[in-house]
């Protein structure tokens, strides 16, 4: 990749609600000398964006960008070694922009969480990525980071202590509070429609190797659809239910496991789940919030009702206030065992609501890894993942930035886990500031 660059890191949609949020991270964390630029469609809401920034930002330069104008979007890949977009929903145009980092070896991330999106950034951009040595990593917020990384933080462990390949893993949602924004909603109602239009995009977004890069030589492990109802699970002890971003994570875990050879393992099974606990409340629970996940889902899914949320829902550049950013939090727990009977327990955390103060995080984060971290990334190009891309470079990032990364040995079940009366937020979201 060409060092001869302007900048070292864009953010494009830096007049969006999750852009300012990561423009306003890189502000307050990038280290001197790091050359930052932002761009966006309109160099006015540019110039507003910066100067809401303070000094740190003062001198960045602003670069106007649109998706539609492919010359613009050629121009910012060629000017920055990273650039990370924050312009969603990314279905409906964001691949001109990987098309143009791809083919100018520039470093891409972004927050998408659309399967389509990245199924056809992969089939579209993987070649020339790798041609060029371009990192094209998606899914850099709370979908996907902690799952990708707390995955990879089990096998490194699993391998170290030489107790053999992952197998049956869950990942466990204990507490999660946070809310949502304009675009995340219009990115989930995008997919949603054409899920419902096209029979064939449904199989592709269904298919729990939807991401893989060789969907053959993926192993036929049986029925590993995302669970959709209250279940208790009998191996930890607890009562389950869907978790909202399992349709996206476990697909990148999974491609991040292929990527790496099937290095977790061939008989890598892993799901995702919110947990509930075990107190005689906790099937209600699972099963009030069950029910809940599919009413919003049918609610965006269909016409009438999908307009009248839409006028109820944040729009574009809202979200979670100040105060709901601030007090968010999520814990995960990742629950596996080896093929040589060993159990291991990662865990995830961070304060700040997952979708924006922490994913301002991550994805602000991974800009700097990408530039800043050659020597220490793993050797690869191409469509990458977080955990693929940048694996432990990304890790100790977050874990300096006060996130919460471990993975321990156990020989019992934590106890909060299965007494998770100490997590009285757990699966609780508010959808609005
Ligand atoms: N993975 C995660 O955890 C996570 C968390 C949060 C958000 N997200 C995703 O992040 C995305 C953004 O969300 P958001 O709430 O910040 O959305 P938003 O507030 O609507 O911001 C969208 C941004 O895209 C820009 N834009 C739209 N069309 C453009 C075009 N043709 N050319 C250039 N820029 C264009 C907008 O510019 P203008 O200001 O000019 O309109 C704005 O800056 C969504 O896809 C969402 O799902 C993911």
């Amino acid at each position: 990749m060409s060092e001869d660059r302007e900048l070292d890191v864009v953010v494009f949609g830096a007049t969006g609600f999750v852009g300012r949020l990561v423009a306003g991270y890189l502000a307050g964390h990038a280290p001197g000398g790091v050359r930052i630029g932002l761009a966006g469609r309109s160099g006015q809401r540019l110039a507003d964006v910066r100067t809401g920034l303070g000094a740190a930002a003062s001198a960045w330069p602003l670069l106007v960008a649109d998706l539609a104008d492919p010359a613009s979007l050629a121009a910012m890949a060629r000017a920055a070694r990273v650039v990370v977009s924050t312009v969603g929903p990314y279905r409906a145009q964001g691949l001109a922009l990987v098309q143009a980092c791809a083919g100018a070896g520039t470093h891409y991330a972004d927050l998408t969480g659309e399967v389509l999106f990245i199924r056809d950034s992969i089939d579209r951009c993987h070649d020339a990525a790798v041609a060029a040595g371009a990192r094209i990593v998606h899914c850099c917020g709370f979908d996907s980071v902690p799952s990708d990384l707390g995955v990879l933080g089990l096998h490194q462990a699993a391998r170290a202590d030489d107790a053999g390949d992952l197998q049956d893993t869950t990942l466990v949602v204990t507490a999660l509070r946070g809310g949502v924004s304009g675009g995340t909603l219009a990115s989930m109602m995008g997919e949603q429609a054409e899920v419902r239009a096209s029979e064939q995009r449904r199989q592709v977004v269904a298919d729990p190797y939807a991401l893989s890069p060789d969907r053959a030589a993926e192993p036929d492990l049986g029925h590993e659809r995302d669970p959709g109802w209250a279940r208790y699970d009998g191996g930890l002890r607890v009562w389950t239910g869907p978790f909202a971003m399992a349709g996206i994570n476990t697909r990148v875990v999974r491609r991040s496991n292929a990527l790496q050879g099937w290095a977790y393992g061939r008989r890598f099974r892993y799901r995702e789940v919110t947990g509930f606990g075990a107190s005689p409340a906790a099937p209600l629970l699972a099963t009030a919030v069950s029910a809940a996940l599919k009413a919003a889902g049918a609610g965006l899914a269909f016409g009438p009702s999908r307009a009248m949320l839409a006028r109820l829902l944040p729009g574009s550049g809202q979200g979670p206030g100040e105060r709901t950013r601030r007090t968010g939090y999520f814990r995960i727990q990742i629950h596996t065992r080896t093929s040589a009977g060993a159990r291991y327990l990662g865990k995830v955390e961070a304060q700040g609501d997952p979708g924006y103060a922490a994913t301002s995080v991550m994805l602000g984060q991974t800009a700097l890894c990408l530039a800043l971290d050659t020597d220490q990334l793993p050797d690869r190009a191409g469509v990458l993942t977080p955990a693929t891309a940048m694996g432990a470079a990304l890790a100790a990032r977050l874990r300096s930035a006060g996130h919460t990364l471990t993975t321990r040995q156990i020989t019992e079940l934590p106890g909060k886990l299965s007494h998770p009366a100490g997590h009285p937020g757990a699966g609780r979201v508010a959808l609005v500031p």
